[in-house]
């Protein structure tokens, strides 16, 4: 047991997907796994374990935001022994060639700074994703019929954010998408030897101002879901 997460010892699988949201996590557990059982309710953030095809696999909440993310993350990798978190999450659009419900891999994560930005002192630490998670989220992408977009995103602190030349030389830059979480996850797991993979659907585009309305929302992140447990046990 941890200062966030109640779960027992051995209560949590060496893979965790983590959604931002803890009621998306119930959902999941509950759609794509066999016996899944509620393993964390601390403070509302809910975790689960079950199996998937026979193999272990927790879906925990990561909240919203990279000091969020951080606390779980930290403490499922040090405390329970996690090895492989996938965030699955949702992200706004950037590029015109980028449309709703379409799947991110994320390569990479720019971000002005994260929880462990200060332990870097000067550097921009570039932090990337476990090229293995990657590959196998590309094969399972195609596999499953939908063609992911693969690149660099952004991941901000900032969600309502009027610094719009920000957002115009990121986009310049060739950035997908936007969403909080993603830098520091990868810097974590860099930092513990875990691996790290984000997959994303957009959910909404900045350059359009179209969303999913939340009806639509579960359904879009179907793909995701099963791409991400088909690279994590390809
Ligand atoms: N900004 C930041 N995070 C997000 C967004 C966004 O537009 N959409 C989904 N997550």
């Amino acid at each position: 047991m941890t200062i966030h997460i109640a779960a027992a010892p051995g209560d949590i699988a060496p893979t965790v997907l983590m959604p931002g949201d803890p009621m998306r996590a119930k959902w999941v557990a509950e759609t794509f796994l066999d016996n899944p059982r509620c393993v964390n309710d601390v403070r509302g953030m809910l975790g689960y374990t079950g199996t998937w095809h026979g193999n272990p696999v927790t879906i925990h909440g990561s909240g919203m935001g990279m000091p969020s993310l951080s606390i779980y993350a930290n403490e499922l990798i040090r405390d329970y022994g996690a090895r492989t978190l996938i965030r699955i999450g949702s992200c706004g659009a950037m590029q015109p060639h980028v449309n709703l419900r379409d799947v991110i891999l994320a390569m990479t994560a720019s971000s002005i700074s994260t929880p462990s930005s200060t332990l870097l002192r000067e550097v921009n630490f570039a932090p990337c994703a476990d090229w293995g998670l990657l590959q196998a989220a590309a094969n399972a992408a195609q596999a499953h019929g939908t063609t992911p977009h693969i690149g660099g995103i952004w991941s901000t602190d900032t969600f309502y954010d009027d610094r719009t030349d920000l957002t115009d030389q990121l986009t310049r830059h060739g950035t997908l998408a936007v969403e909080m979480e993603t830098a520091e996850l990868y810097t974590l797991a860099a930092r513990h030897q875990a691996r790290a993979l984000s997959v994303l659907t957009v959910s909404d585009h900045l350059q359009t101002g179209a969303a999913l309305p939340s009806d639509q929302r579960a359904t879009g992140f179907v793909a995701m879901v099963e791409i991400a447990l088909a690279a994590t046990f390809p």
